[in-house]
């Protein structure tokens, strides 16, 4: 499936209707469909090698099924120079656009079809296939993942695949648990409640983890029921579309499950301001989040589930493992190139220990690997595309400008591609822009504290609250802290410990509802009351 060749011409020639992925990531992509199969050539141009990626045919862009369509919105921008710009409908038909792909999830998910009608084991049974189907094809998902992102393979493979098919696994298992409850209740009456599909649920889905994210929102919607209309990023549709092919080949009912690739302005808030779409799942800038709100408020105050951004404060105390709390918050702080909501962009260091801390930050900084994203040795990427790039710079800029002392990197690197060392100030104070503003890149600011109290008041003088972490040997210490953080989650010895039955989501400005667990249930389920007049009393 994935082999290294050494071709020099572009074995694709004419025909080829895709070219250049990310000239950025110092590679580029080609695509063409011939014998209607699809080829992908993969150039390096960092490490001069050429991948080719075989049996990608299953990637499916066969232009006689007409289960795939093209439309004259996407093909507008794939003369703007954007990647494979298709539109996916599992429904038979050839409708072409957002209301278009609503309409067949309509369908789809109206009483007596198919997926109605599906015996809810069943419905698990199927996730459980498009895991398997995940499975098998976790060398290519992985590939292509790498390829749209710029992050290292071996992250895609072992991280972003296996919390994908996790996920699904997790949500196949709950299809046949979704119930609800009976219950006394005044007089002569009983009740109970029946948990229903919400109808169809659209996702919005943002570029730095795009098929953990998709699954993130499609799994849980379609255990309990519902169908789907998804928007991959506009920088990152490839796994998506994969993934459309192995739905198709699981067996999903035609409509259940539409892929739309497009740009946020146009699809995105297409899908925000639906009337036929009940429920919205987005992940993404806060700013994009507050529209979304807003066009449900305008159109008919679907359901908005939003995980935006973080400014996540971490509290190191004296007394913990030292070494252990290094590793983690700068793992926490450039994990994905630092292109996470969970960033760990605050570090707060009790002042006993600060120095050392330091000290011992730079020592592990020097370990990462910068280079090809392909190459297994490769720890460090690029960052996702050039505007992202200057505001990561700019805010790096602003450290300086501003006082910090930068201790290790803060520059760019090499001529290619959106390279940026992997950076860290110390002597940051609340103040600063850095110590405020989501960076999303791979810059670790450390700051000190005198005491606990100081420490949680600073930690939660932010906008946001998603996640947090506590650094002690005191458990009981680590619990009471625990306590006074205002974040949707705090680890405690530990940094993006993210697992399926654990729920995410943020207090405040990180966002609304929880996605994961048992708790992502009842953002895509309506509960009915069912109330019985009893005529009878024996
Ligand atoms: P964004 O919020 O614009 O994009 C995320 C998704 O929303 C994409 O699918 C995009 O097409 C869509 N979108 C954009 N405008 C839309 C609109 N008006 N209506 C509906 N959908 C829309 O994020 P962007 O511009 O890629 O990054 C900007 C900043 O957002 C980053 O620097 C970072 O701070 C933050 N961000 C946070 C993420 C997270 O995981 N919470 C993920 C991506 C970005
Ligand atoms: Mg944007």
């Amino acid at each position: 499936m994935f082999s290294r060749c050494c071709k020099k011409e572009n074995p694709l020639r004419e025909g080829a209707f895709i070219s250049e992925l990310r000239g950025g990531v110092g590679s580029f992509l080609n695509c063409c469909v011939r014998r209607e199969e699809l080829y992908i050539l993969i150039k390096s141009q960092y490490m001069g090698w050429q991948y080719l990626v075989d049996g990608a045919d299953r990637l499916a862009l066969d232009r006689t099924d007409p289960e795939w369509h093209r439309t004259e919105q996407q093909r507008t921008e794939w003369l703007k120079g954007s990647q494979l710009c298709l539109f996916l409908s599992l429904s038979k038909s050839r409708r072409s656009d957002i209301p278009r792909a609503v309409g067949a999830a309509k369908a789809a998910g109206q009483r007596g079809s198919p997926w109605r009608r599906m015996d809810t084991s069943s419905r698990g049974m199927l996730l459980h296939k498009l895991a398997d189907l995940m499975e098998r094809d976790r060398l290519l998902l992985a590939t292509l993942e790498t390829l749209d992102t710029g992050k290292p393979f071996l992250q895609s493979f072992f991280i972003d695949l296996d919390g994908s098919v996790k996920t699904l696994r997790y949500y196949a298992g709950w299809a046949d648990k979704i119930h609800g409850k009976s219950m006394a209740v005044d007089e002569s009456f009983m009740c109970l409640t029946k948990h229903e599909p919400v109808g169809v649920c659209g996702a919005i889905i943002p570029w730095n983890f795009p098929l953990l994210m998709f699954i993130w929102k499609m799994a849980p919607a379609l255990s309990c029921g519902n169908t789907v209309v998804i928007k991959p990023a506009e920088q990152t549709p490839l796994t998506a579309l994969h993934v459309g092919s192995l739905i198709k080949e699981a067996g999903f009912p035609p409509g259940v499950v539409n892929i739309v690739p497009g740009f946020g302005p146009t699809a995105g808030a297409a899908i925000a301001s639906h009337m036929d779409i009940n429920k919205v799942a987005f992940t993404g800038s806060t700013e994009v989040g507050q529209l979304i709100k807003e066009a449900s408020a305008k159109s008919n105050l679907k359901r908005v589930t939003l995980e935006l951004g973080g400014k996540n404060p971490c509290i190191v105390f004296a007394d913990c493992d030292l070494q252990l709390a290094v590793a983690e918050t700068q793992k926490g702080a450039l994990y994905n190139q630092g292109q996470c909501c969970t960033a760990a962009s605050r570090v707060f260091v009790d002042e006993s220990i600060y120095e050392e801390f330091v000290r011992r930050s730079i020592e592990n900084v020097k370990k990462i690997v910068i280079g090809d994203p392909l190459d297994p040795q490769t720890s460090h990427g690029p960052q996702i595309d050039q505007q992202h790039f200057d505001k990561i710079m700019d805010l790096i800029k602003s450290g300086k400008e501003e006082g910090a002392r930068l201790e290790y990197g803060g520059a760019a690197l090499g001529e290619k591609g959106f390279f940026i060392q992997p950076t860290i100030f110390s002597g940051v104070k609340d103040h600063m822009r850095i110590a405020k503003e989501e960076i999303f890149g791979p810059v670790q600011c450390i700051f000190s504290f005198k005491s606990p109290q100081e420490a949680i008041e600073r930690a939660n003088s932010s906008q946001y609250g998603l996640v947090s972490a506590v650094f002690t040997t005191s458990m009981d210490r680590a619990l009471s802290v625990s306590a006074a953080l205002e974040t949707g989650t705090v680890w405690i010895n530990c940094y993006n410990a993210l697992h399926a039955q654990t729920p995410f989501g943020g207090y405040k400005m990180s966002g609304n509802g929880r996605e994961l667990g048992e708790y992502a249930l009842a953002e895509y389920s309506e509960v009915k009351a069912v109330t019985i007049k009893l005529s009878e009393t024996l």
